[in-house]
């Protein structure tokens, strides 16, 4: 394995991601982690990231040096690097000129492992203020940029190097080969990381933590609970209990499709709440999206903390957190961000169970829990889906949500999905999904006035949910989808298509 210390870089995912497509297991840790606790995780080499600090700051990050001395190779980053050179007796310093984007790199070493291949000059991506002023005994500098004499260094003999630029970045040419020509290379790891290994290590892991005693998940039907349940299932049978909560404001056909996959095909425990009327109740005459948003996330604490205490023999909760989840949570720097909307996530909340936490998918990003997925034999079509919502439709009905306003945006939304998939849309969107609106509009239909409700369609491509962009679909297929809502749902006589991006719009409407 490689470990990678978090010293606050925006790229940080993205070195663990770079590993990871390396075919070779990688773990982020704070810089607070012991020489003791590296050498418990037995990694073949250590990245030590990039960071907004400067290492002479007050409260720079800074991680035990003896790590250098513990024989396993070592690639600092950026202000990794800094922190190499600052830790073994070098010297960094403030440049005058900062330096940002592409720059062109010199390699000016032969025989550099960690160059190997890599044309004598390419393009790198740089990001940093300071600079190395002086190298610690034992180094060589083994690249330059016109502005960054030590953009690169390595003392060999001792298995260290420092980068000042990214290679973790596609700007940088050669970057990928840089990183692996570290981890093959130098670390002489082996591509293990598959999710055939990570299946076996996961099963005897989940066995040995639960040891016959019985565990209860949360069940949304999305791709990572639905992935986190097959798993345990695989693991541990019967005794893993499912919950689903039905809580009305699902879309049309959905918990039939749970009970089918889960139930009969998978064979699970799988407990069935039907509770839309106890969350239509209190959404009555509700209209503030925040508000909307604690009651369905209240109300669901209280039907999963019910079907659960009805499970007696359960010692554990099980949840599909991911990686990048946890990274957050436990990151030195990344503080939680202002609240734009009360996240409500299936299993994310009943903090005050007294169940011990399982959380078998904390490991992987969200591409390798598809190909688990897969490797376990979900369906593509849940495999692959958008993502959707906690709060279901009702953060998509502005307005009250009522029974007759849920029915109908639940007929346009099924059209809406049918066509986008015909037209061979649906896996290159984030996401797609219509809104209904608490307006009406005239109309004119069979030579009669109509007087009837507004449906918004959003489709938008993202990379992560941080960012999106309007998707520019066909008119033609903008054209059918309006058609087809108009005529086949009662109660629509307009469509419009929501032309925002994010940020300054969020994705979903509330
Ligand atoms: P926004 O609307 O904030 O949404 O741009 C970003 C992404 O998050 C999804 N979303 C949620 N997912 N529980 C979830 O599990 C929620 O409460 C929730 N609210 C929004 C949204 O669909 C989009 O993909």
């Amino acid at each position: 394995m490689i470990l990678i210390i978090d010293f606050g870089s925006q790229y940080n995912q993205l070195i663990a991601r770079r590993v990871r497509e390396s075919r070779i297991y990688c773990q982020i840790e704070p810089p607070g982690i012991t020489v003791a606790e590296i050498k418990a995780l037995r990694p073949e080499g250590i990245i030590l990231s990039g960071g907004p600090a400067s290492i002479y700051e007050k409260g720079a990050p800074r991680t035990d040096k003896n790590l250098f001395f513990l024989g396993i190779p070592v690639l600092g980053i950026c202000y990794g690097f800094q922190f190499m050179v600052d830790a073994l007796g070098g010297e960094v310093i403030r440049s005058e000129k900062r330096e940002y984007g592409l720059a062109r790199l010199d390699i000016r070493v032969k025989g550099s492992r960690l160059f190997d291949g890599i044309p004598v000059a390419s393009n790198c991506w740089m990001s940093h203020g300071d600079r190395i002023g002086r190298l610690p005994d034992g180094f060589t500098v083994s690249a330059s940029t016109a502005n960054t004499e030590i953009a690169a260094a390595e003392d060999s003999a001792q298995r260290l190097y420092g980068l000042q630029f990214h290679p973790e970045v596609v700007h940088t040419a050669y970057g990928k080969r840089i990183l692996e020509n570290f981890l093959f290379g130098i670390c002489r790891c082996e591509k293990s990381w598959t999710m055939k290994a990570f299946i076996q290590d996961a099963i005897d892991e989940i066995r040995n933590t639960t040891r016959g005693r019985g565990v209860i998940l949360g069940l949304s039907g999305g791709v990572d609970s639905s992935v986190a349940a097959v798993l345990l299932n695989r693991a541990i049978g019967d005794s893993l209990t499912c919950v689903f909560v039905d809580n009305g404001l699902l879309r049309q056909g959905e918990a039939k499709k749970v009970r089918e996959v889960f139930g009969r095909h998978f064979g699970m425990n799988l407990r069935f709440a039907k509770e839309g009327q106890r969350f239509l109740q209190r959404l009555k005459g509700v209209t503030d999206p925040e508000r909307k948003r604690k009651i369905i996330g209240r109300t669901f604490i209280e039907v999963f903390d019910r079907e659960a205490s009805r499970i007696t023999d359960a010692a554990f909760l099980a949840q599909g957190t991911l990686y990048p989840d946890l990274i957050e949570s436990r990151s030195a720097f990344g503080g939680p961000s202002a609240v734009i909307k009360s996240h409500h996530n299936v299993g994310g909340l009943p903090k005050k169970m007294k169940l011990e936490l399982i959380e078998p998918l904390k490991h992987l990003f969200k591409d390798e829990v598809r190909l688990l997925g897969k490797e376990l034999g979900l369906p593509d079509e849940l495999i692959l889906r958008q993502p959707f919502p906690g709060p279901g439709l009702a953060v998509r009905i502005v307005g009250e949500v009522t029974p007759k306003r849920l029915s109908l945006l639940r007929k346009v939304d099924a059209i809406l999905l049918e066509e986008i998939g015909k037209a061979g849309f649906y896996d290159t969107l984030w996401q797609s999904f219509a809104i209904l609106l608490p307006i009406k509009s005239v109309g004119i239909m069979g030579d009669k006035r109509t007087y009837e409700h507004i449906v918004a369609i959003r489709a938008v491509t993202s990379e992560d949910a941080m960012t999106a962009d309007w998707a520019r679909l066909p008119h033609d297929l903008l054209g059918s989808l309006s058609n087809r809502i108009i005529n086949e749902v009662r109660g629509v006589n307009r469509v419009v298509y929501d032309i925002s991006s994010k940020p300054p719009a969020t994705i979903e409407w509330e």
